[in-house]
């Protein structure tokens, strides 16, 4: 089998599946420009974290796969393609079960 390769320390997010370590990277790639990371200085003129979206009350799969496939001017989510807007999701579900954000 040539599909067992284990991406180690790709992404800062311990233990993720590659499914969520993809999603890393396309957040990376293509929201970073709005969204702040948690370490940032807290920017009012930014996007909130990832770490805080996911700790919204009602944030569960279903709400950002519904989210993800709408349109959010300006958003740049529209962008993407299906399975990597499915990644995207995979990669918040991790941010969630992790407990978001490190003091
Ligand atoms: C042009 C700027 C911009 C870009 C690029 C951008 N966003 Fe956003 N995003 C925003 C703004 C503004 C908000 C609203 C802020 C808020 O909800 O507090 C937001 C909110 C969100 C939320 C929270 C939605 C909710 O209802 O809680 C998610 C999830 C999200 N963005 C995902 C993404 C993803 C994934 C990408 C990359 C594919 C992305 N965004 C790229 C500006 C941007």
């Amino acid at each position: 089998m040539a599909s067992m390769i284990v991406t180690l320390c790709a992404s800062g997010v311990a233990h993720a599946d590659d499914a969520a370590t993809r999603g890393a990277g396309i957040v990376d790639e293509w929201c970073r420009m709005c969204h702040q990371r948690v370490t940032d200085k807290p920017d009012r003129d930014m996007a909130p974290p990832f770490e805080h979206v996911v700790r919204r009350v009602g944030r569960d799969e279903a709400y950002f796969v519904r989210f993800m496939q709408e349109d959010h001017f300006p958003m740049t989510t529209f962008r993407l393609f299906d399975h990597e807007k499915a990644d995207v999701v995979a990669y918040l579900m991790a941010l969630q079960r992790q407990g978001a954000t490190r003091p």
